[in-house]
């Protein structure tokens, strides 16, 4: 049978037999750590409908998310390196299986990766001045991780672009993205598919030096789909 050529019929191989190839052909399983095929639809979505053109995503892992958020901005008519890709462990852990993936389906003159701790790198593209229009955050979970991303992200995601953070079930991930709401206006447009959407305020927002909203206990999802 010969090799998939498109993200979809990609993922949906990898779906079937359960596992990516990384280099030396090492297979790597794509549970629990890869996004579906539906919250794959959800950022190749957002990033047609919002004409997206920089893009950003914190944890590549096997590269799934990669492949939609890349299809999207190819769509776009878009080349050159625009989607940074910000992972430590892509050859630890996974073989490199994610850069295996983008350089298989002709995708890799997209990706900008770094084999970088996002909380270490995004400062850095913030002091080079980057402007993003759209984020996906999966990368560190725990609470302090997320927060980490989605502060720097309040600096490098232009004034109405998008966040997306995956695991929006997970309480740290609530609760993180619940002091952005509360604190700088950001918009939690939709929950999908376990995807949080959210957008930066269209105005900038700087409180007072000692303006503080509580955030926590955010219970339920607003209408949480899938
Ligand atoms: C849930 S997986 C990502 C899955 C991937 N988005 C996909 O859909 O296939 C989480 C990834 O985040 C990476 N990671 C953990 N901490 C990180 C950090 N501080 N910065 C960037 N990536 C991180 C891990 O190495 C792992 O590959």
């Amino acid at each position: 049978m010969s090799p998939p050529t498109t993200v979809d019929a990609y993922v949906e191989a990898a779906e079937r037999s359960g596992y990516v190839m990384g280099d030396d052909d090492v297979p790597v399983s794509l549970h629990p750590v890869s996004i579906d095929r539906d919250q794959g639809d959800v950022l190749r979505r957002t990033v047609l409908t919002e004409g997206a053109e920089r893009t950003l995503e914190t944890g590549m892992a096997n590269g799934i998310s990669t492949l939609y958020l890349c299809d999207g901005l190819q769509r776009n008519g878009l080349t050159g390196p625009r989607h940074v890709v910000l992972d430590p462990q892509q050859a630890d852990q996974y073989h490199c299986a994610g850069l295996r993936a983008v350089r298989t389906l002709g995708l890799a003159g997209l990706v900008d990766f770094r084999p970088r701790d996002s909380s270490l790198e995004l400062p850095r593209l913030v002091d080079e001045g980057r402007s993003i229009d759209l984020a996906f955050v999966d990368g560190d979970h725990r609470f302090q991780g997320v927060f980490a991303d989605l502060h720097y992200l309040d600096r490098l995601v232009r004034l109405g672009g998008l966040v997306l953070v995956d695991d929006y079930d997970l309480p740290a991930v609530r609760d993180a993205i619940a002091y952005f709401t509360a604190n700088l206006d950001w918009i939690l447009e939709e929950v999908v598919h376990r995807i949080a959407v959210l957008r930066r305020p269209h105005r900038t927002c700087t409180p007072p030096w000692d303006a503080y909203v509580p955030f926590q206990a955010v219970t339920a999802a607003p209408s949480a789909a899938g």
